[in-house]
């Protein structure tokens, strides 16, 4: 590392994951941002041991690493069960799909570069959050398998990511998700800097131009792959641990917890850029149904 401020206590795992001990004044001031950035694309997890910071400094740290979402909530998504915190029936329900394989953003149409989470109230029991390493499971497959995943594309939507909390949905649930619409992404998501990862999930429905069965049979295959424990760091949290994680290349989830737990973890999303030559997603329209 070119700054004393800043020292790797540990690696998590040998596959992804590295404790960090930081200057408090360095890290908010931005000075180790770039140091950050460079470990994040190496290590994939970052972990900040109980370091405490408010939420005022939680979106000042994520600011010096690049643009941050939900800005009409200061940068801060609260996500809990609790009622008293969120009382919003709806976003509570998204937030119960995190109990299953995912990547942040779909929604929006680009992956968010990176996800940041503050422990602000624990559970009694389950929350741990696990993170797969998709860039190391996908460089880990045969060549040609490579090359030939790279020329598929993927439905994602609301739905496919609901379905793991209701999947016997009301009607007017139905209605609600499909509002959202669906997005389209390669299977194989490759930044500027040319790394690719496996980009799968609770929210890929199914394969464009490949049957339903075979298209769920592959999407199921590849997600067990990337998720198989040597690819996976799981944190178990302690008050005010901050955990950062490259959202675009991983998967991650939570562990299960009682909902009557007041389990509180404050998120803040960076925001993702276009990828690799503009190969993003697109929002779907009637006309793409045809094709798919
Ligand atoms: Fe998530």
């Amino acid at each position: 590392m070119s700054d004393a401020a800043f020292e790797v206590v540990q690696d998590l795992t040998p596959a992804l994951g590295s404790e960090l001990r930081v200057d408090r004044e360095a890290l908010l001031s931005g000075r180790v941002a770039a140091d950050i950035r460079r470990l994040l694309d190496e290590r994939l997890v970052l972990s900040f041991r109980a370091i405490g910071l408010s939420p005022e400094e939680q979106v000042r740290f994520a600011s010096t690493l690049g643009p941050i979402g939900n800005q009409d909530r200061g940068g801060i998504l609260q996500v809990s069960q609790n009622p008293d915190v969120n009382p919003d029936a709806e976003v509570a329900d998204y937030q119960r799909a995190s109990l299953t394989w995912h990547f942040d953003g779909f929604y929006g149409g680009i992956p968010d570069y990176a996800t940041m989470l503050n422990a602000r109230v624990l559970p009694e029991t389950g929350g741990e959050t696990h993170v797969a390493n998709a860039v190391m499971a996908f460089a880990d497959l045969p060549a040609d398998e490579q090359e030939y995943l790279e020329t598929l594309w993927v439905v994602h939507d609301v739905e496919s990511a609901m379905r793991s909390v209701y999947p016997w949905p009301t009607h007017a649930q139905l209605q609600t998700w499909q509002k959202s619409g669906q997005r389209l992404f390669p299977l194989v998501w490759r930044t500027k800097s040319g790394r690719k990862s496996l980009l799968l999930g609770h929210s890929a429905s199914h394969v464009r131009g490949m049957s339903l069965p075979a298209g769920r049979t592959l999407l199921c295959r590849l997600c067990e792959w990337v998720t198989q424990p040597r690819y996976v760091y799981t944190h178990s949290w302690q008050m005010g641990d901050l955990l950062l994680w490259d959202n675009a290349g991983s998967l991650h989830k939570a562990s299960p917890y009682p909902e009557t737990s007041r389990r509180l973890m404050d998120r803040t999303a960076l925001l993702g850029d276009n990828g690799w030559e503009g190969r993003s997603s697109y929002f779907f329209t009637a006309e793409d149904d045809a094709s798919v």
